[in-house]
């Protein structure tokens, strides 16, 4: 898929707003710090559009980008991040909770996971919950680039591995927001998500 067009640089989302038109919707999701706003960005091929940092905890509202005027990607402030007071964990946990919850124009999640570490519990919760609610998913691997070549193949399978059934092995996406290392692969495949092949 080609890139042509990207709007509003950072509209945001807040539970009780309306969705600004029903385009179809893909949601980055993972721990906090995983690298969701950097791959948003290297996919657009902007450094400087979703907010990005070394701390986690960056994202803190839903970052909507119209694509191609044809769909969004939504980029969601991450899980995890323990080093959070727990009220304000629990206040992004709502807002992502209620972002998902009953979102008809949602039409698939990227769920994010360091190829460098195992699943947490909060990864397979994630993915049982986009799992029971039959929201079609993604895996990335992230920041691929700060592994050799044999240490990433043997991390992914065992990634691979640990998500069992619940994924098939072209649902998993390799990448580097880095070096752009699968970024033309995840790309076509959300853009197999938007508009499935065959049901267009
Ligand atoms: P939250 O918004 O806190 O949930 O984090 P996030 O998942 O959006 O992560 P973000 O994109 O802000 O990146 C976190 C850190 O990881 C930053 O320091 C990035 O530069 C770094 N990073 C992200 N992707 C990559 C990658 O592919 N390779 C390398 N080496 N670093 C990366
Ligand atoms: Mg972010």
């Amino acid at each position: 898929m080609k890139i042509n067009a990207i709007e509003p640089a950072g509209a945001f989302w807040q539970p009780g707003d309306k969705f600004p038109d029903d385009l179809p919707q893909i949601a980055f999701a993972g721990r906090s710090n995983v690298g969701k706003s950097s791959l948003i960005n290297r996919l657009l091929g902007r450094r400087k559009l979703a907010p990005i940092s070394s701390s986690p905890g960056k994202t803190r509202k839903i970052h909507f980008f119209k694509i191609n005027g044809a769909f969004y990607l939504v980029d969601l402030p991450g899980y995890g991040f323990t080093r959070l007071p727990l009220k304000v964990r629990d206040k992004w946990r709502a807002l992502v909770e209620s972002y998902l919850e009953g979102n008809k124009d949602l039409r698939g999640v990227v769920n994010l996971i360091d190829i460098r570490h195992e699943l947490s519990d909060l990864d397979r919760q994630m993915l049982l919950y986009l799992g029971e609610k039959g929201i079609p998913t993604l895996i990335a691997l992230t920041k691929a680039d700060k592994l050799g070549y044999a240490r990433r193949r043997r991390m992914a399978g065992s990634i691979i591995e640990e998500l069992g059934g619940s994924v098939t092995l072209d649902q998993v996406v390799v990448t580097s927001a880095r070096t752009g290392e699968g970024c033309d692969s995840l790309l076509d495949a959300v853009a197999d998500l938007v508009a499935p092949p065959g049901k267009s």
